[in-house]
Formats: C-alpha cells, sequence, structure tokens
C-alpha cells in the first residue's frame, strides 16, 4: 500500500511552500519542495559549466543530484547539495533563472519524476509545485491549487525583500511574475494548471493563517 499524497501546486510566489510545509507539520507527514529540485539542478549544471543545450547531460546532473533535506530548529527546510548549505543560494532571482531553463526540458522532468515519487513515504506526504496534482501524484488523495493575482504576489515579494534591506519596485516585480505565469502556463511539457479534481483556494485575500485554516477544512474532510 503507498502512503496518502496531498498535493499543493500554484504559480510562483503564492504561498505554496508556506501552506505545504504547514500541513506537513501539523500531520506529521514527510514534505516534498519540488521546485527546489530544478533549482538545484540548474545550480549544479551551472557550477558544473554544461552546456545548457545538452539535454541529456542535463537529466544525468538531475538523476545524480547529491542532495539533503534537513528540518532546522526553527522549523524551516535547511537544503545541502553535495554536503555544502545552498538554503540561501537556491532561493535567488539568479538560480531561479536557472531553474526555469531546465524545467522545460523532458529529459530532466523525466529524471526528476521517480526522484519525487520516492518521497511518498509512511505515515504520508505533502508536495508543491506546479504538476504534483496533474503528473507526478495523479492519484493523490487530496489537491489544492492556490492562487493570488500577480498584483498580490508582487506586493508579498516586494514586502520580503524589503525586509531583506532589497531595493526594487512593486511594476517591475510584478512584470517579473506575469513573466514567469506565462513561462509556466504556456510551456508544452508539464504546464502549470489544476487537476480536474483540485480545489481552488484563491488567497488574495487572506492571511497565511486563513489559507491554512481554509486547507486544513479539506484535509479534515478527505476520503
Ligand atoms: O517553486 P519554485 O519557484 O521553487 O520553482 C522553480 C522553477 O521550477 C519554476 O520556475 C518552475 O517552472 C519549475 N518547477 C516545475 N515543476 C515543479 C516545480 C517547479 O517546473 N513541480
Amino acid at each position: 500500500h503507498l502512503s496518502p499524497v496531498i498535493t499543493v501546486d500554484g504559480p510562483s510566489g503564492v504561498g505554496k511552500g508556506t501552506l505545504a510545509m504547514q500541513l506537513a507539520d501539523a500531520l506529521g507527514w514527510h514534505f516534498l519542495d519540488s521546485g527546489s529540485l530544478y533549482r538545484l539542478t540548474g545550480l549544479s549544471a551551472h557550477n558544473q559549466q554544461i552546456d545548457f543545450a545538452n539535454h541529456q547531460q542535463l537529466a544525468d546532473v538531475a538523476a545524480h543530484l547529491d542532495v539533503q533535506f534537513l528540518r532546522d530548529s526553527q522549523g524551516g527546510l535547511q537544503i545541502l547539495l553535495a554536503s555544502e548549505d545552498v538554503t540561501a543560494e537556491i532561493r535567488t532571482e539568479q538560480v531561479g533563472n536557472l531553474a526555469s531553463q531546465v524545467a522545460p526540458v523532458a529529459e530532466v522532468r523525466q529524471a526528476l519524476f521517480q526522484r519525487q515519487r520516492d518521497f511518498q513515504l509512511p505515515p504520508g506526504l505533502v508536495a508543491d509545485g506546479r504538476d504534483m496534482g496533474t503528473v507526478v501524484f495523479p492519484g493523490a488523495e487530496l489537491k489544492l491549487f492556490l492562487t493570488a493575482s500577480a498584483e498580490e504576489r508582487a506586493k508579498r515579494r516586494y514586502i520580503q525583500l524589503k525586509e531583506k534591506g532589497v531595493d526594487v519596485s512593486i511594476a517591475r516585480l510584478a512584470e517579473e511574475v506575469r513573466q514567469r505565469d506565462e513561462r509556466d502556463t504556456n510551456r508544452s511539457i508539464a504546464p502549470l494548471c489544476p487537476a480536474d479534481d483540485a480545489v481552488m483556494i484563491d488567497s488574495t485575500e487572506m492571511t497565511i493563517e486563513e489559507v491554512f485554516e481554509s486547507a486544513m477544512t479539506y484535509v479534515r474532510d478527505r476520503g
């Protein structure tokens, strides 16, 4: 028997990672941040000076990622690549761009497919990404799809960056968010779209706590 899975999909900056981690903690389940695997593949390929046009080599990198996911003492996720802490580095805009270059490559997605499936362990898994409910875990017992307006996601990102002392304009962030949505939604392979049986949660006017409470009502009602 396979362990149960809950999927949380949605566009970038919508808060899926936060929600998925909170759900995993509340249930005592495992957690998969699938976007980090694309980020790690991009970073690792870049570090190894691999030609991004060589899809087979990119897939080799993806298949052999030496990665460890650890929960740190504050409950955050710490990520080690070949024993080096890359937690902060993989969240940078630069690595986000590398990730979005490797994400449309079929061979990369194929190589990461089984790695992602390997996270399905007892007592259960909460997985977040773009295609968790549609491609990787189509049999998931609960599929959540989180949305929020591009303006709201840009605003949240602006506040985050401001806290880190990074100076950016909201208008520029909103433009970047729209471009990323466009790429993720219109790519031919594993495009961002809700599964037919997904539950939609629009978080535009909700706090993090309200999103969690809303998701938990579906978790309690499932199956
Ligand atoms: O979620 P995150 O922003 O970390 O994802 C980084 C990139 O990886 C995104 O641009 C997205 O295109 C890609 N990705 C994907 N499939 C997933 C998760 C992320 O293609 N399941």
